[in-house]
C-alpha cells in the first residue's frame, strides 16, 4: 500500500500511543512578516520545511524553531506559541527568541559558516571562531530549554533536525533519558579527514551520540560518520549493526533518503497553465524559446556560476541554440548577512550580464535571472512549463528541488538534468547525470536534454514519477518515526534506572 497523508497520521497515532511528538529545527516553517501595517504569512525558501510540514500536518505536535519573523511576536499567545498553517491549526509552532549576538554566532558564525562548509566540502574553507561557538552551544542550551518545558512530565519522541542543533541530543539526554531522541543531518557528512580539522569535534559528535536514532541521506554518509567517530571519540563503533555506544547508551545510526509530497506538487499546479504561461512569457520576454529552468537558494553548494558557465559553453558549441532557448534562474537570496553570501549574488548578476551581452541578439537574452523570493506556485509553474530542469550542486545531501520539478511534470514531459553529486542522483537515475565542475560535459547533457525525443522524455519522467510516488515524504517519516518509536519503552526502563 502506498503511504500517504493518512496512513501515515495513522501509522503515528498507533506507534507513539501516548507519547508527544516535537519537531526542533532552526527554520521555522511559517514567517509572519510586516508589509506596511498589515501581517503577511510567508513560507521560506528550504527544503528542510517544504519536506517537514506535510508530515506535521498529518502527525499534529508542536514545532519549535527560532521566530525570525518581524511580526512573529506579534502573533504568538503567552507561551509563544500559534497555530499553523491558519486559523485551522493543524499543528502547533512555538517559537524561541534570539538576540542579535545569538543569531550571529549560532546560525550564521558557527552553524553557516563553520558546519555548513565543512559538511560540504566545496573548496570553501570553513571559519571556526571561538565566540560563534560560545553562542552556538547557547542557543543550542536555550532551545534545549524550550523542548524541555513542552515535552512536560510524560513520554515524548523528540526529532531534532540538521546542523544547528548537534549539541542538543545529549542535553536532552541528560535532563530526560526517558525521552526518544531522533536527528535527522539534513547536509552531507563528510570523511574523517575533512572533518577533523574542526576545533570542537569532540563535543559535536559526542553531542549527536546523545540521540537514540541519528539518520542521514544515504549509506556513504552513515559510514563517513561512524568513521569519524572510530578516530575521534572513545566508544565502541559497531559497523555490522551501524550502532555507537558511548557511556553505556547506543546510537543507530541509519539512512532514511527524504522526499517530498508529489501530489500536493501537482495539485498546487494553476488550472489555467496556459494563460499563466502566456504571462510569464509576456513578463519575462521570452518568446518561443525553449524554458530551462533553475531553482534555488543562492548558495556557493548550489553550483549557480558552474550552470551559467554550462549554457555560456552551450551557446559556443552548439550555435544552433542561440535564440531557441531561455535559461530562467529563480534565485531566492539567502543567509545574505554572510558576506561570501552576498558577494555570491552581485558576481552572478555580473556573470549574467556578461554572458547576455556576448551572446545576446536583437531582444533575445539567453538568461534570466530572477533574484527574488517565488512562493510555491509559481515555482511550480515555472517547473511545468520548462523543457529542461537544472540541478547541478557542487555537493547536496538530498536536492528536494530536483523531485518537486519531476513531480510538477503532470505531462510526464520535461527533461531532468542532474548533478551526480546529489542525494537525488542515487534514486532519480533516469535524469541526465552531470559533472558540474566539468563544464564541457555539462553543455553536453545540456544538448542532449534538449534533444531529448517525447517518447523517451515520457519513459523517463514516468519511472522518475513512480520512484517519488513509492518513496515520498509520508513514507520516509513513517519509516523513521516507525524505528524511534521501537525505542520508546526501551528509553522508559532506561529512564526509570537512572
Ligand atoms: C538547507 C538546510 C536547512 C535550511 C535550508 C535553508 O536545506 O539543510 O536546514 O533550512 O537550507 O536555509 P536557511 O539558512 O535559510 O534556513
Amino acid at each position: 500500500m502506498a503511504w500517504s497523508k493518512q496512513r501515515l497520521e495513522e501509522t503515528i497515532k498507533e506507534r507513539l500511543g501516548g507519547s508527544k511528538l516535537l519537531i526542533v529545527a532552526n527554520r521555522e516553517p511559517y514567517i509572519h512578516v510586516y508589509e506596511g501595517n498589515e501581517i503577511r504569512c510567508m513560507r521560506p525558501a528550504s527544503g528542510l520545511t517544504t519536506a517537514l510540514d506535510p508530515v506535521m500536518r498529518a502527525c499534529g505536535g508542536t514545532w519549535i524553531a527560532h521566530g525570525s519573523g518581524n511580526a512573529d511576536r506579534a502573533v504568538v499567545d503567552e507561551f509563544d506559541r500559534v497555530g499553523v498553517p491558519d486559523e485551522r491549526a493543524e499543528y502547533t509552532l512555538r517559537r524561541v527568541w534570539l538576540t542579535k549576538g545569538e543569531e550571529q554566532g549560532y546560525y550564521y558564525g558557527f552553524s553557516n559558516e563553520a558546519l555548513w562548509p565543512l559538511c560540504h566540502v566545496v573548496y570553501k574553507r570553513p571559519q571556526f571562531d571561538s565566540e560563534d561557538w560560545l553562542q552556538y552551544r547557547r542557543v543550542n542550551r536555550k532551545f534545549a530549554d524550550a523542548v524541555l518545558e513542552e515535552v512536560g512530565e510524560g513520554p515524548a519522541v523528540v526529532f531534532v533536525q540538521d546542523y544547528h542543533f548537534a549539541l542538543l541530543p545529549r542535553m536532552l539526554k541528560e535532563a530526560r533519558p526517558d525521552i526518544v531522541i531522533a536527528q535527522f543531518w539534513h547536509i552531507p557528512w563528510p570523511n574523517r579527514e575533512v572533518f577533523r580539522v574542526c576545533p570542537w569535534q569532540d563535543e559535536i559528535l559526542d553531542g549527536m551520540l546523545g540521540n537514540d536514532l541519528l539518520a542521514f541521506h544515504i549509506q556513504y554518509h552513515c559510514n563517513n560518520y561512524l568513521d569519524t567517530i572510530d578516530r575521534t571519540l572513545e566508544a565502541k563503533v559497531d559497523m555490522e549493526h551501524f550502532a555507537v555506544t558511548r557511556g553505556g547508551h547506543t546510537t543507530m545510526v541509519r539512512p532514511f533518503p527524504i522526499s517530498i509530497d508529489p501530489e500536493a506538487v501537482a495539485s498546487c499546479l494553476p488550472s489555467n497553465l496556459e494563460e499563466v504561461e502566456r504571462r510569464l512569457r509576456k513578463t519575462w520576454g521570452i518568446k518561443n524559446e525553449r524554458i530551462l529552468v533553475g531553482v534555488d537558494r543562492v548558495d556557493y553548494t548550489k553550483g549557480i556560476p558552474e550552470r551559467f558557465a554550462a549554457v555560456d559553453r552551450l551557446l559556443t558549441n552548439h550555435p544552433e541554440w542561440k535564440a531557441k532557448i531561455c535559461f530562467v534562474q529563480i534565485g531566492a537570496p539567502s543567509r545574505t548577512h554572510i558576506p561570501s553570501y552576498r558577494q555570491l549574488n552581485d558576481d552572478l548578476r555580473a556573470q549574467v550580464e556578461e554572458i547576455n551581452w556576448r551572446h545576446g541578439q536583437n531582444s533575445w537574452r539567453p538568461i534570466i535571472f530572477l533574484n527574488e523570493h517565488h512562493n510555491s506556485q509559481q515555482i511550480h509553474a515555472v517547473n511545468r512549463i520548462a523543457t529542461v530542469g537544472v540541478v547541478s550542486s557542487l555537493h547536496d545531501g538530498m536536492n528536494l528541488v530536483a523531485k518537486e520539478f519531476v513531480a510538477a511534470r503532470t505531462d510526464r514531459q520535461g527533461v531532468l538534468v542532474l548533478s551526480r553529486f546529489t542525494g537525488a542522483a542515487r534514486e532519480l537515475l533516469d535524469a541526465i547525470l552531470i559533472n558540474p565542475y566539468a563544464i564541457d560535459d555539462f553543455a553536453e547533457g545540456l544538448h542532449l536534454a534538449l534533444s531529448m525525443p517525447p517518447e523517451e522524455q515520457e519513459l523517463r519522467m514516468s519511472r522518475m514519477q513512480q520512484q517519488i510516488a513509492d518513496n515520498n515524504v509520508y513514507r520516509w517519516a513513517g519509516m523513521l518515526l516507525s524505528e524511534a518509536s521501537k525505542l520508546i519503552h526501551v528509553q522508559q526502563s532506561v529512564g526509570e534506572l537512572a
